[in-house]
C-alpha cells in the first residue's frame, strides 16, 4: 500500500453514516471532501459537529449536485433507502462507492442492479463494493474464513442475536415490534424479501465451496411479551410482539448447507422464552472437527455487551475503501478483494 490519502464523501449521517463520519475524520488516510444530509436541520454544519469532534470546515450539504461534482475517491453511501440510479450517477462521475445497502454478490434476485452497475463502473472507470455485518460479513466472509479450520463441513449456522431493548433502532418500528402477532403476520414489513439480500451472502459462501445454491427457505416465529417492556423508543405492550426470528436456508446437494437465525428481541421477558444468551453473532461450523465461533463486543463497565452491529457495519466498509479504490472497475466482492489490508488503523486515540 501506498501513501495515498483517499478523499472520501459520506453519503447521509444516520446510525451506521455517523460511525463512518468519525472515522473518515480521524483516520488519516483518509481526506474528508463532502457529507450530503437529507435532514435540514444538519444542512451547513460542519462534519465534526455532527459526530462530536473538532470542526474539519467540511460543511454538510443537501445539494445533491454539488456532491456529484466533487473530486473525490470514495464514496460510503449509506442512505435508508436504496438508490441504485444514484449509485449509478456517482460512479459514472468517477467516485468508487462502499456501501452496506449492497449488492454484495451477484445474484439473479440482483441481476437487474448488478447490471446496472457494472455498466457505470465500466463508464466511470470506477468499483463498487457492497459489505455489511450482516448481509455482507458474518455470514459470508467470516465463515468461509472458518472453512480453512475444517476437514468436512456438514452444516453451517450463522446467528445474529441482537437485543435491541437498549440500542435505538429505527428497524424497531420497521420490522413490527410492538404489533399483535396476527397484524404482523398479515402485512408485509421491512424484512419482506429480507431472504434475497442474505441470499446473497449465502451465494457468496456456498458458491465459493464449489456448490450451488438449489433452493432457499424461510421461517418467521414470533415471541410476545409477557409484560409490559420499556425501550429506548417507548413501550412494547404485553402480549404484543418482542421478539422475532427469522430463518433462512440454502440447500445443496438435497441437504441444509447454510441456516441463518437471526434473532431480534427487546429483553428476554416474552413467551416463548428463547434463552439466547448475550446480544452477539454466533457461527457454528457441524463436521469433522465441528468448530463454534462468537463474535461480541467486549463488557462495558457495567458489564452489559452492546450489540455492536451498526458499528461494525460501518467500519467493515471503511476499511475496505482503500483496497476498492484500487480495485479493477466493475463489482468487486469479498472474493476479489481478497484479504482486506486496513490502513490507518494503528494510531494513538484522539483526546
Ligand atoms: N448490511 C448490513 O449489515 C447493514 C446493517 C445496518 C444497516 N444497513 C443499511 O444501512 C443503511 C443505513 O442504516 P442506518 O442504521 O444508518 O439508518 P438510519 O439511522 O435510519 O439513517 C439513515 C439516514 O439516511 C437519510 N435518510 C432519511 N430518510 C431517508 C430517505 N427516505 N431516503 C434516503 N435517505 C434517507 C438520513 O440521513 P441524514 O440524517 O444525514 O439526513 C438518515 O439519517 C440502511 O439502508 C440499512 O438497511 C445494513
Amino acid at each position: 500500500m501506498s501513501e495515498k490519502k483517499y478523499r472520501v464523501i459520506q453519503w447521509a449521517t444516520g446510525s451506521v453514516g455517523k460511525i463512518s463520519l468519525q472515522h473518515f475524520i480521524e483516520n488519516p488516510v483518509f481526506e474528508l471532501v463532502g457529507v450530503l444530509v437529507t435532514n435540514p436541520e444538519k444542512v451547513g454544519k460542519d462534519a465534526g459537529e455532527l459526530v462530536g469532534l473538532p470542526p474539519t470546515g467540511v460543511l454538510a450539504t443537501d445539494d445533491v449536485e454539488k456532491i456529484v461534482a466533487l473530486d473525490a475517491d470514495c464514496v460510503h453511501f449509506s442512505p435508508l433507502v436504496q438508490d441504485i440510479d444514484m449509485v449509478c450517477r456517482l460512479l459514472r462521475s468517477g467516485k468508487n462507492i462502499v456501501s452496506p445497502l449492497g449488492p454484495v454478490y451477484p445474484t439473479e434476485h440482483f441481476a437487474a442492479d448488478v447490471e446496472k452497475i457494472e455498466a457505470a463502473c465500466k463508464d466511470g472507470g470506477t468499483s463498487f463494493h457492497g459489505c455489511g455485518i450482516h448481509p455482507g460479513y458474518v455470514g459470508d466472509i467470516l465463515p468461509l474464513t472458518l472453512t480453512r479450520l475444517m476437514d468436512r463441513i456438514d452444516r453451517v449456522e450463522v446467528f445474529e442475536i441482537a437485543d435491541k431493548q437498549k440500542t435505538p433502532s429505527v428497524y424497531i418500528e420497521f420490522m413490527g415490534f410492538g404489533l399483535d402477532p396476527e397484524t404482523l403476520l398479515s402485512q408485509p414489513n421491512c424484512m419482506t424479501g429480507a431472504m434475497y439480500a442474505f441470499g446473497q451472502s449465502m451465494a457468496l459462501f456456498v458458491e465459493s465451496l464449489g456448490k450451488k445454491i438449489e433452493d432457499l427457505t424461510e421461517k418467521h416465529e414470533i415471541a410476545t411479551a409477557r409484560n409490559d417492556i420499556a425501550y429506548t423508543g417507548g413501550v412494547i405492550r404485553a402480549g404484543t410482539v418482542a421478539g422475532q426470528h427469522w430463518e433462512w436456508t440454502a440447500w445443496a446437494d438435497g441437504a441444509p448447507l447454510i441456516t441463518y437465525h437471526l434473532y431480534y428481541i427487546l429483553g428476554n421477558d416474552m413467551e416463548p422464552a428463547w434463552n439466547l444468551g448475550e446480544s452477539r453473532h454466533r457461527i457454528l461450523v457441524e463436521g469433522n472437527p465441528s468448530l463454534e465461533l462468537n463474535l461480541m463486543a467486549a463488557p462495558e463497565a457495567d458489564g452489559h455487551r452492546p450489540f455492536l452491529g451498526i458499528t461494525w457495519t460501518a467500519l467493515v466498509g471503511c476499511t475496505a475503501v482503500p483496497q476498492v479504490c484500487d480495485a479493477a472497475p466493475g463489482l468487486v466482492t469479498h472474493i476479489d478483494l481478497g484479504v482486506v489490508q486496513p490502513q490507518g488503523l494503528v494510531r494513538r486515540p484522539q483526546a
